[in-house]
């Protein structure tokens, strides 16, 4: 039986901006569920503002759900105790899209590598210094790399040592939020095949948060597609990019641009946040009839895999 090492239930997430009153209230993420796998890389696509790094950063305990529950292997990450709460900082790791910004500039290497052990783990400083050979070894880098700076490091070894860090305390899940975005089409996929080999090597499950569906496409096994903070369509990679149900998914879809291809019909119009009757992907959707999307759709099971959150299915 596949086992689910990670579960969303139903979780919104608000963002209320220091000052401000709670009218002003961002509503990022609205009632998504989903289950992550145990091995597998689960991508979560979406444009920008949809919630992908706010929904990350809930399963990761960096931000508290308003509401709804959030299970690792069974249980609630919201009510861990304080020893349990260190062994979750272990166990799910996050790598954030920018390496200029997500390493501390003063430190070397070898320190930045072991400071989660420091924190997480009770090993000795000889055990600290096997596993940090071995890690940074593991990502691409030499061991002398371990007594430099960042800055003497490129945008993709950065990210190589951002990777490690992340390694390091040997996570049984790693989520990577954009963790190509920021670098070159070469060494874009560099490190998209490092990921792959090192989540074979250290058993992994990777949430891999992208914007970009080809990278989502080449290494991901099941894709969540979000809209203005909510899950619309869920399904297997062949479901999303073959038989993809959702228009808004279609739309994304028809965006990938490749060289001879007809330009997409496409609505130019920005998402309009947020209102809380009807299907919010209605006033950008080419196949809305007011009718039936009215109001909110839920998001419904269409096969074993796939799974769509559209009147039109429901
Ligand atoms: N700290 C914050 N305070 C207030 N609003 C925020 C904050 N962080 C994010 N938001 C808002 O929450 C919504 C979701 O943002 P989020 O960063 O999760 O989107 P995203 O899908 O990761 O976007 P991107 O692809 O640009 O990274 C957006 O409307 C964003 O403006
Ligand atoms: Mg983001």
């Amino acid at each position: 039986m596949v086992e689910n090492i990670i579960e969303v239930r139903n979780i919104s997430v608000n963002y209320t901006p220091a000052g401000k009153s709670s009218g002003e209230t961002v509503r990022a993420v609205k009632g998504v569920s989903l289950e992550i796998r145990k091995g597998e890389v689960f991508a979560i696509a979406g444009e920008s503002g949809c919630g992908k790094s706010t929904l990350a950063k809930s399963i990761i305990r960096l931000l508290k759900p308003a509401s709804g529950q959030i299970l690792f292997k069974g249980r609630d990450i919201n009510k861990l105790s304080r020893g349990e709460k260190k062994e979750f900082t272990g166990s799910v790791q996050m790598v954030f899209q920018n390496p200029y910004h997500s390493l501390n500039p003063k430190m070397k290497i070898y320190d930045i590598l072991k400071e989660p052990l420091d924190i997480n783990t009770r090993m000795s400083s000889s055990e600290k210094r096997k596993r940090v050979e071995n890690v940074i070894t593991d990502v691409g880098l030499s061991i002398n790399s371990l007594d430099n700076y960042p800055h003497e490091f490129s945008g993709g070894q950065r990210q190589r040592i951002a990777i490690a860090r992340a390694l390091v305390s040997e996570p049984e899940v790693v989520i990577a939020d954009e963790p190509v975005s920021a670098l070159d089409a070469s060494i874009q996929a560099q490190i998209l095949n490092l990921l792959n080999t090192l989540k074979a090597k250290y058993n992994l499950t990777i949430i891999f948060i992208s914007h970009d569906l080809r990278v989502i496409r080449y290494l991901s096994d099941r894709i969540g597609i979000m809209y203005l903070g909510e899950l619309e369509e869920l399904g297997t990679v062949d479901d999303i990019f073959d038989d993809p149900k959702h228009p808004y998914t279609r739309t994304l879809l028809d965006s990938i641009p490749y060289i001879g291809k007809e330009k997409p019909e496409l609505t130019d119009k920005e998402p309009e946040n947020d209102s809380n009757e009807g299907c919010s992907f209605c006033p950008r959707c080419t196949r809305c009839t007011l009718e039936k999307c009215s109001e909110n759709p839920k998001l419904k099971q269409i096969s074993k895999t796939h799974s769509v959150r559209c009147a039109l299915y429901n």
